[in-house]
This record gives C-alpha cells, sequence and structure tokens, in this order.
C-alpha cells in the first residue's frame, strides 16, 4: 500500500516525560485513509496533525458508527522501539467494524500504517520506565446523508500521544464501585466491540462513582445485574483462595489483549485459571471471609492494576491488605518486562520496528 507523507512545516517540542499524563498531547502527524463502496480504502496518507471536518449529516455525528483500538509503542533500554501483539489489535478492529458495519481493513496495510506511522513519529516515543507513545486507530462511517444503514463511506485514522499512567495512582492500588444501576452493554449487544458508545454510555456512572472517590466502576451484567463483568477500561481478576478467576467472555465483555496475555502468563506461572461466570455475591462473600486474596484490572492503558477497595451497595471492603498483591505485582513485572523489553519474550510477542 502507498502511503503519501506531508511533513510538518512547524515541528513541536516533546513536553517533559514527567509531565505527561495520559493522552493529553499528540505527535506532529496523523494517518488519514478514506473508503467507499467503489474504490475501498484509498488515498492512505500522513498529514500534520490538526482538525478535521465533517459534514453536518455524517453517519458518525447521529448514529455513532465509530470503533477505535488502544496500543502502545515502548521505548527498549537499547533505544529501539516495539509494539505489544499489534496484530491481536487489528484483528480485534476487524471485529468491531463487522459487529458496527463498517468496511474491514486489510491486516498487512494496518500493520504497515501503525509501523510507518510509528517510525516517522519515533521522536515522541518517551524514554522513561512506564511511559510510551499511545496509538490510537479509529474508523468512522462518513456518509452524507441521514438514511439508517450500513455505511457505504468511510474515515480511517491514526493518532498518537506520549502518555504516563492512565491513573493518578500509577502502580498503586486504585478503588473501583459495583456499578448496580447503569449497565454497560448486554449480550447480543456491542460489549465485545470496541465502539465509541459503549463508553458514551458508561460515562454517568463513572462520574457518579468519581464524586465517592472511586476511580472507576466495574459492570455486572445487563440481563440479571448478577454476573461481574468488567470495569470502564479494563478486564478483571480475583485471585479467592488458590483460584485466578477472570469473567468469561459471554460476548458483553471486551476480549481484552492484556487479559489474553495475564491469562498465558499466569498458566505459564502455574497458577489455575479459570474463565467463568462469577456472581456479585460471590464476590462479596469471598471479600467477607477473606477468600479474595487479590484484585487487579488490566488492560493496555491501566496495565496491570492492583484494586486496594471494592464498594458494593454502600458497602466498602478492602482487598487482600489493600495493597499491591502478590500475583498483581508478579504480572505487572514480567508484562511490563517483555513490553518494555527488559526481560526475554518468551512468548514471542513483541514486534520490533
Ligand atoms: N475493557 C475495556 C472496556 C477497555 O476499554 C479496555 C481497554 O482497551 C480493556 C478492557 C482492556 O483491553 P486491552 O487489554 O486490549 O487494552
Ligand atoms: C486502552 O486501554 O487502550 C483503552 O482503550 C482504554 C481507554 C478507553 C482509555
Amino acid at each position: 500500500m502507498e502511503i503519501k507523507i506531508t511533513k510538518t512545516t512547524t515541528p513541536s517540542v516533546m513536553p517533559p516525560e514527567e509531565s505527561l499524563g495520559f493522552g493529553k498531547v499528540f505527535t506532529d502527524h496523523m494517518f488519514i485513509m478514506d473508503y467507499n463502496d467503489k474504490q475501498g480504502w484509498h488515498d492512505a496518507r500522513i498529514v500534520p496533525f490538526g482538525k478535521i471536518s465533517l459534514h453536518p449529516a455524517s453517519t458518525v455525528l447521529h448514529y455513532g458508527a465509530e470503533i477505535f483500538e488502544g496500543l502502545k509503542a515502548y521505548r527498549r533500554a537499547d533505544g529501539g522501539v516495539q509494539l505489544f501483539r499489534p496484530m491481536e489489535n487489528i484483528k480485534r478492529m476487524n471485529r468491531s467494524a463487522e459487529r458496527m458495519s463498517l468496511p474491514l481493513l486489510e491486516e498487512k496495510d494496518a500493520l504497515q500504517i501503525l509501523e510507518t506511522f510509528v517510525r516517522l513519529e519515533e521522536r515522541f516515543v518517551p524514554k522513561s520506565f512506564g511511559t510510551s507513545l499511545y496509538l490510537r486507530p479509529y474508523m468512522f462511517g462518513n456518509d452524507e446523508s441521514l438514511g439508517v444503514h450500513a455505511v457505504h463511506n468511510a474515515t480511517f485514522m491514526l493518532i498518537a500521544s506520549p502518555s504516563g499512567s492512565y491513573y493518578a495512582e500509577g502502580i498503586n492500588p486504585v478503588n473501583i464501585m459495583i456499578e448496580s444501576e447503569d449497565v454497560r452493554t448486554v449480550r447480543g449487544g456491542t460489549g465485545y466491540a470496541k465502539c465509541g458508545g459503549n463508553y458514551a454510555a458508561s460515562t454517568r456512572a463513572g462520574e457518579r462513582a468519581a464524586k465517592m472517590g472511586y476511580s472507576q466502576v466495574l459492570w455486572l451484567d445487563g440481563v440479571e445485574r448478577k454476573y461481574i463483568e468488567e470495569v470502564g477500561a479494563m478486564n478483571v481478576m480475583f485471585k479467592i483462595g488458590d483460584e485466578i478467576v477472570t469473567p468469561e467472555l459471554t460476548g458483553s465483555i471486551l476480549p481484552g489483549i492484556t487479559r489474553k496475555s495475564c491469562i498465558e502468563v499466569l498458566k505459564d506461572l502455574g497458577y489455575k485459571v479459570s474463565e467463568r461466570l462469577l456472581s456479585v455475591d460471590e464476590l462479596v462473600s469471598a471479600l467477607e471471609s477473606g477468600e479474595l486474596k487479590e484484585a487487579w484490572g488490566c488492560g493496555t492503558a491501566a496495565v496491570v492494576s492492583p484494586i486496594g477497595k471494592l464498594a458494593y451497595n454502600d458497602k466498602e471492603y478492602v482487598v487482600g491488605n489493600g495493597g499491591i498483591g502478590e500475583v498483581t505485582q508478579k504480572l505487572y513485572d514480567i508484562l511490563t518486562g517483555i513490553q518494555w523489553g527488559k526481560i526475554e519474550d518468551k512468548f514471542n510477542w513483541i514486534h520490533k520496528l
């Protein structure tokens, strides 16, 4: 695939790494490519970062036809740059596209776009451990008419943001509230797709939780409001006795790439990992009996994030001793070790640039 590159004439200065935060500053360029039924994907280009214009009737503005991905470019200790399982993001983006009636990407083209873009923006991949260049590929329906139907015109874009940790807490435990009013999605809905609408519908509960001092909400299933699903921007895992439990992928949960990687690491370490239904009642009784030893969330932005406290129905429970559990720490060390190129990648997950 040919990618036309127009470089900026006003390069920006990379901000100090300790001031980055998450998703606040952007690199100098962005990737754009257009789709229509006749030409397929065409006009792939990298242009200076800037505002885009849309037709006022554009599908995305009315019917929310939008999907996205999140992955990171990491700086290795030897100065090189690498991606973590990028094909998993590309495959998931195509599953999301299929669900939302958006056009699919050619996998090899999508990889070429990521590689070309990160190479061009390499100076924005920060150097300190824990920081990275967060990559945000996204696609939206762009028909210029108000009829409701599968889209015939779409746009794919890629932007990037040099970032530090997602939570202000960093690797320190976050406090999470179990949400019993709003639900995120239902089976048969769009939960397994990474579409913008899932997030738009989740912010109300997130804001309520934030007002009460919690970082995010833990969703229950949308049918019975009984089974644990996932947190706003990460999947969840619990160590109950000697078993590590994570909610099974019922269709309403995002199949996280970090989740999948954690399961593979844990199994490799010899832990018993169960992907199964976990009811909130079982979780609360494990909290009350002290059987719940550890809880953590996992995701690209959040990495591996220990959960210190869980609140449910006006009651607050401390998980384990409220600190970082042993398994959580081990997982964090192994995953971040591989991602930042500090330890051997025995799983073959790294894609060097
Ligand atoms: N669940 C939700 C709702 C998310 O937004 C994310 C983040 O991408 C995850 C889980 C974790 O997925 P991944 O590990 O692929 O980043
Ligand atoms: C990610 O972890 O990449 C995400 O997409 C989470 C997010 C919505 C910030």
